[in-house]
């Protein structure tokens, strides 16, 4: 509870915290590099909410805006201790090297620390990620015999580093486009499926199954399913694990979702959105095959069709060209190049262009992303909130809802939405920006 008796009942952040990560490749190092900068005094944990942002409290004259690490107990950068699993055996250090996306300035200095964390062997199966082969891999006879493997990594990592507490967030490749069967409709049917070995269970669902059954919370960085399903959702409310997905918002989808609520809020009307880049690295590989791709584009594609709301404005939003390309290119490593052409219509019909040249650094916009889920959801677990963590749709392209609901893709809604969550925990006034008050 809340010093003023109101709020929910949130266990301190004692000990540390363990992060668990699928897949250790641009993002997850990145990630890991960042934290450590941080925790030495030789960077600033820019883009971090749980690290940079406040949270205004009260009426606007009350002058309140305490910083959100202390307004709700998050585990401190000091206690984190990263883990993970990939096919590729490189160590924190040397898959940072390769990945390109920090210079060698920041990244040499904490050369011990990087080389001192190397991946376990990763649940993969060349046929879900086409574009990739890694000889560091489990084997075992069955996928239940994986899941058992892993689990056993990671009570391994628990007690060798005497954690506290556990959260998972999937930095794994994206997997090929696959929709939920009927081995992903319950939890009997999944746990079936593992001994039968089922081929419509990818290694990431068996990373999220591990989690969510010990009550560890899940987030997913990519596209693929992996915990988007009833048994995993009904899994998770059982044991009381916050999840959350699908898929980091970066980049295009970044600027979509901050650029097309304005167009919306003014009712300019759209005929079209054209959105292609040029990505050189690991992942960009990966998307250029096409059945990963499609994972992303399903990703992509939902964001302007909830967010301009075409059936409530078919003037407006009813025809609209929406494409999405992802080129692989080489020359460009982690340093994204997206273009968007975007063609709205004004008054009278009146036809106008935007062009957008986005020269971004993919994993430099997600590694914030990663830090966040990670102590967001662990102080989710902690305030006894379970399942679908609707209010982290903040950082996600593609947001996992309650069955039937439909995702709220507007990054301003999900910023009041993500801090007046934080309000709720604290017992504090939600703000609803009325404000008729002052005017009394
Ligand atoms: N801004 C971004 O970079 C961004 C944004 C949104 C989503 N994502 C997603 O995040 C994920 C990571 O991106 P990245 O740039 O770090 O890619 P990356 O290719 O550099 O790293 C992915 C790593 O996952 C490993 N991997 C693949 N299958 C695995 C498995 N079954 N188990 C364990 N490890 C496995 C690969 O070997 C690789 O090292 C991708 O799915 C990507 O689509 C990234």
């Amino acid at each position: 509870m809340t010093p003023a008796g109101k709020g929910r009942t949130i266990a301190p952040a004692k000990g540390k915290l363990g992060v668990l990560l699928p897949g250790m490749g641009a993002v997850a190092t990145t990630f890991i590099a960042g934290v450590e900068s941080v925790r030495r005094g030789l960077a600033k944990p820019i883009g971090s909410l749980t690290q940079m942002g406040t949270v205004r409290l009260g009426k606007r004259t009350d002058k309140r805006s305490p910083a959100i690490k202390d307004l709700v107990p998050l585990a401190s950068l000091d206690d984190l201790v990263f883990g993970g699993w990939d096919p590729i055996p490189d160590s924190a250090y040397v898959a940072a090297k390769k990945a390109g996306v920090l210079d060698d300035k920041d990244v040499e200095p904490i050369k011990d620390f990087m080389d001192g964390i190397k991946p376990w062997p990763a649940v993969f199966d060349p046929q879900y990620v086409k574009k990739l082969s890694g000889p560091h891999v489990k084997k075992g006879k069955s996928l239940r015999d994986m899941a058992d493997q892993v689990s056993a990594d990671i009570a391994r990592f628990k007690k060798d580093n005497g954690l506290d507490r556990l959260v998972m967030v999937w930095c794994g490749s994206t997997e090929v486009y696959r929709k939920a069967t009927d081995v992903q409709s319950s939890i009997e049917k999944f746990e079936k499926g593992l001994d039968n070995s089922d081929p419509n269970i990818l290694p990431s669902m068996i990373y999220a199954y591990c989690a969510i059954k010990e009550g560890i919370p899940y987030c997913n960085g990519a596209p693929n399913l992996s915990a988007d399903f009833p048994a995993m959702v009904e899994l998770a409310r059982k044991t009381g694990s916050p999840i959350g997905g699908k898929d980091f918002k970066t980049g295009q989808t970044l600027m979509k979702t901050i650029l097309s609520p304005g167009f919306k809020a003014r009712l300019l009307g759209m005929n079209g959105w054209y959105s292609t880049n040029i990505l050189g690295n690991r992942d960009g590989e990966v998307l250029d095959d096409p059945e990963s791709f499609k994972s992303k584009e399903v990703s992509k594609l939902g964001v302007l069709e909830y967010i301009l709301q075409p059936k409530l404005y078919p003037e407006l939003y009813g025809n609209i060209s929406h494409v999405v390309r992802i080129n692989y290119y080489p020359p460009r490593g982690d340093n994204k190049e997206g273009w968007d052409n975007i063609d709205i219509f004004g008054w009278m019909g009146y036809p106008m262009q935007i062009k957008v040249d986005f020269l971004c650094r993919d994993s430099i916009l997600a590694a914030p992303i990663v830090l966040d889920l990670a102590l967001f959801s662990d102080l989710a677990k902690r305030a006894g909130m379970s399942g679908i963590q609707e209010w982290l749709s903040f950082y996600f392209k593609s947001p996992q809802t309650a069955e039937g609901l439909y995702p709220e893709h507007d990054i301003f809604i999900q910023l009041m939405k993500l801090k007046n969550t934080l309000r709720h925990l604290r017992g504090e006034e939600l703000i609803t920006h009325l404000g008729l008050e002052y005017y009394d």
